[in-house]
């Protein structure tokens, strides 16, 4: 190892050391956008579960309500949706007692033919960023892609990576199947290199 890596993996060290109680939420499936009728798992990541985090949401509708509070069902530190409706699009984040919070991770749910699959966290600059045009049952179908309202490309089956994002990659997304229709818009964000508590990227970057 050189001494940059270890200096950086002490620096790491000592930041995890002193964000203890750290939370974040992960969405399973991994997509900012979901077709009405799918199920959804939402977890709190916890270091430390007596802090007794629990997953609010944010609707057009709703504000800070909570799992198990007329939507959602709670199960240890997840929280499941049997059915997701568009009225669940919204902003779902973890909330400890304190008033600690998660992440927030943004949930567009369509009841439409069409989703566009893209990262529910922000991506590293740097790093690739891959979208993916979606039917209920067929994610490889040529797919026009568009950004803040532009047309960018057409893809042959579906996909498109951008390679090595910057900030300028940030920005509303949005993507069409022709004779099936168009996903609703979903906003990737691009994030500098800065730690960001995500300490498992972290390793990665470190150690490969
Ligand atoms: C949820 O809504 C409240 C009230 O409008 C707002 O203060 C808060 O910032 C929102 N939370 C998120 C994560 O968007
Ligand atoms: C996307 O929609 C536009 C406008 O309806 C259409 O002209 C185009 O062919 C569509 N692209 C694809 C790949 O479906």
């Amino acid at each position: 190892m050189e001494d940059t890596s270890l200096l950086r993996l002490l620096f790491l060290t000592s930041l995890l050391s002193c964000t203890t109680n750290q939370v974040s939420l992960t969405v399973s499936p991994s997509s900012s956008q979901m077709f009405e009728g799918q199920p959804v798992s939402l977890r709190c990541e916890e270091d430390d579960s007596s802090a007794g985090w629990t997953l609010r949401r944010n609707t057009t509708r709703e504000t800070r309500t909570q799992c198990g509070d007329g939507w959602g069902r709670p199960a240890g530190s997840s929280c499941n949706i049997s059915y997701m409706v568009p009225r669940y699009s919204g902003v779902y984040w973890c909330e400890s007692r304190e008033g600690a919070t998660s992440n927030s991770i943004t949930i567009t749910v369509t009841g439409g033919p069409v989703i566009l699959q893209s990262p529910v966290l922000p991506v590293m600059e740097g790093e690739d960023l891959t979208l993916t045009c979606k039917t209920k049952t067929s994610s490889n179908l040529p797919a026009g892609f568009y950004k803040d309202g532009s047309f960018i490309r057409t893809e042959p089956a579906g996909h498109m990576t951008i390679h090595h994002v910057n900030r300028s990659d940030e920005g509303l997304y949005k993507c069409n199947i022709s004779r099936v229709g168009e996903s609703p818009p979903s906003w990737v964000s691009v994030t500098g290199e800065e730690v960001t508590f995500d300490f498992r990227s972290s390793f990665i970057q470190i150690f490969t």
